[in-house]
């Protein structure tokens, strides 16, 4: 198979680059989305025919940018559960809810699928050495699909990121650097390296394929619940990748035929000062850098996400909102879906179901909604933010539940 792709599209000036090229970003700086032969892509398969392959984000083969089969590079990522959640729905005082846990992802977190077509993309265009700034997650992924495709990675995150996210990219094999600032700093140490020694950074939507990977958790859904999108969809949002290439792909699906032409409202969660919510809020088209404020959910603190308007085009364009919780919340429901739903979902995650929880007290969702929340990442990473110990008994003793 040769694929579908058919060029890259700038997303601010009308450039078009056809075909095959190694360019990460547009001349005008911008970045550069994916488009394909949609037309071809309708003839060739339909959603049946998809149905009877294998349960892994390459079932969208057609929609994905690598031309040989050859060239991919997977571990068997996303096609992740979409579970049901009635109690946390009666909680919340919503119609229906469903987790979409991407914790099950190769590495634990959703990052999975950027890596596995981003690498797989680059190494067949002839590109073999990366960098890629991270809290933890982004850096993992890389370094562990950069382990199995054979290519060099270096990655950097901040100090006092969680233990895993360095060890993860260590025992892949990756070239790791713990920066002693900010994710700010870390960014620009990134990007420093990468004019410096020839990687390509490949930092959200600085380079056009990490998207394509992402985008498909926008597939899944619609998959999962019969080729129908829900009202609401709440994605913890960083840099923004997940929630551009989920609005992107609804645009394919659509072309396709594949959805109708019902589409969800795209809700971005963030934590406090989060530089998201405050354009929103704002009306802006773009972000004005916030300040990098500590939080326990760092993958959803960017001072400025690079493709911050495509972020906002999304929000508006599906009638959608920004919301920004506090950690306190955050704890609330990491606990709270823990015990009664028994998923252990990640801080970025437990923020969506906070984000909902004060929609819902404002007016804005209620029991008429069917509303699907991302958990980006498995709580495991965040062993740290467990709290209370259970009780130590001597071996010689009894257990005294009182
Ligand atoms: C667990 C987790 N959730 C969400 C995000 C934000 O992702 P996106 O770039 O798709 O907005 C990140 C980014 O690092 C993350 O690590
Ligand atoms: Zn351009």
């Amino acid at each position: 198979m040769s694929g579908y792709l058919h060029g890259l599209e700038c997303t601010k000036c009308d450039a078009y680059y056809q075909g095959d090229t190694t360019r990460a970003l547009c001349d005008c700086g911008s970045p550069l989305l994916v488009r394909y032969e949609l037309e071809a892509i309708r003839k060739a398969v339909t959603p049946k025919d998809i149905a009877c392959r294998l349960p892994s984000m390459w079932r969208y083969r057609e929609l994905l940018p690598v031309r040989d089969d050859k060239a991919i590079v997977t571990m068997r990522e996303g096609f992740t559960p979409l579970i049901p959640a009635e109690r946390l729905a009666g909680e919340l005082g919503i119609g229906e809810v469903y987790i979409k846990d991407e914790g099950t992802n190769p590495t634990g977190t959703f990052k999975a699928r950027g890596a596995s077509a981003a690498i797989s993309r680059w190494k067949e265009l002839g590109v073999t050495k990366f960098c890629q700034p991270t809290v933890g997650s982004g850096g993992h992924a890389w370094a562990a699909y950069g382990a199995r495709a054979g290519v060099e990675i270096h990655t950097a995150l901040p100090v006092d990121c969680p233990e895993i996210g360095w060890k993860g990219c260590s025992i892949s094999g990756a070239h790791v650097y713990r920066v002693d600032g900010t994710v700010t700093d870390v960014f620009r140490i990134m990007k420093d390296g990468a004019e410096r020694y020839g990687w390509l950074y490949a930092g959200a939507l600085r380079e056009p394929y990490r998207v394509e990977g992402k985008k498909t958790m926008g597939i899944e859904v619609a998959e999962q619940l019969g080729w129908e999108l829900p009202d609401v969809i709440f994605y913890p949002t960083g840099g923004g990748v997940g929630i551009i290439g989920m609005w992107k792909v609804f645009d394919e699906l659509e072309a396709l035929g594949w959805i109708s032409g019902r589409r969800p409202r795209m809700v971005s969660v963030q934590c406090t000062g989060g530089s998201v919510v405050k354009a929103f809020n704002n009306g802006k088209e773009e972000c004005e850098a916030c300040p990098d404020v500590p939080t326990i959910a760092p993958g959803i603190m960017v001072a400025k996400p690079f493709s911050d308007f495509l972020i906002l085009r999304a929000l508006y364009a599906s009638k959608g909102w920004a919301v920004a919780v506090s950690d306190d919340e955050i704890l609330h429901f990491m606990a709270w879906v823990g015990r009664h739903e028994g998923i252990f979902l990640s801080p970025e995650g437990a923020a969506t179901v906070a984000g909902a929880h004060r929609m819902v007290q404002q007016g804005q969702l209620d029991r008429s909604h069917k509303v699907v929340f991302f958990n980006t990442a498995t709580g495991l990473r965040y062993p740290h933010l467990i709290q209370g110990q259970p009780p130590i008994i001597p071996g010689s003793g009894n257990i005294d539940p009182a």
